[in-house]
């Protein structure tokens, strides 16, 4: 798809990035229906902003300690994410709660990536969790962003098998594995009014 008429994404992030890093690649493919126009982080410092350096994306800083409430940090973030006229606004390790009224600005174009399948296990210490609970099969879920916390309707799931002798470490790197697929191709689906599949590795270590 030519520039002009890819979805425009940005992408708020906290950490890591490696979910960013699976958009960005996704969206250097001739055919993916996204780019990737900016990522906006609330830590200084972080991967994820020297990620969007290397690619030549157009990366922001705007630090929460230096506000002094969720609804001023959450006003600055939504400015300068209409500054950039997205179409989708994808979050991708963001470890912030948003308000209502982020939330509610931004409905129906604000999306997130969830470390299991929801509706289990919403929050934090997902994989710890899941083995706690004794499941089989966990995984991760693209949703759409509402008010209550990891409660927005699916988008698409990716499951994972948790393997005999499963650390939260590795089970939480085989989520993330599952992450990296799951994303692009569920903002692939968005774009192109498309179902998201679900995908799995199931019966099978990796
Ligand atoms: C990912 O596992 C993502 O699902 C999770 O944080 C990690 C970020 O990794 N997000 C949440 O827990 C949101 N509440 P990354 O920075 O390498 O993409």
């Amino acid at each position: 798809m030519s520039g002009a008429g890819r979805r425009r994404v940005v992408v708020p992030v906290s950490g890591g990035g490696s979910n960013l890093q699976a958009l960005i690649d996704a969206a250097g493919a001739p055919k993916c229906p996204f780019e990737i126009v900016a990522v906006i982080s609330n830590r200084p410092g972080v991967r994820a902003l020297q990620r969007a350096a290397a690619a030549g994306i157009p990366a922001t800083v705007i630090d929460h300690t230096g506000f002094a409430d969720r609804e001023t940090f959450d006003a600055a973030l939504s400015d300068a994410i209409a500054g950039f006229q997205p179409d989708y606004v994808a979050l991708a390790g963001f470890m912030r709660v948003l308000t209502a009224g982020f939330t509610e600005r931004w409905n129906g174009r604000l999306i997130n990536i969830h470390p299991a399948l929801l509706p289990s296990f919403t929050g934090l210490h997902t994989h710890r969790r899941a083995l706690e609970a004794g499941v089989a099969v966990h995984g991760c879920t693209v949703h759409w962003v509402s008010a209550g916390v990891d409660e927005g309707a699916i988008i698409g799931q990716g499951a994972v098998p948790v393997l005999p002798g499963d650390t939260e470490d590795s089970l939480a790197a085989r989520v993330l594995a599952m992450e990296h697929r799951l994303y692009p191709a569920c903002l692939t689906a968005l774009c192109t009014g498309t179902p998201a599949l679900p995908l799995a590795m199931l019966g099978q270590a990796g």
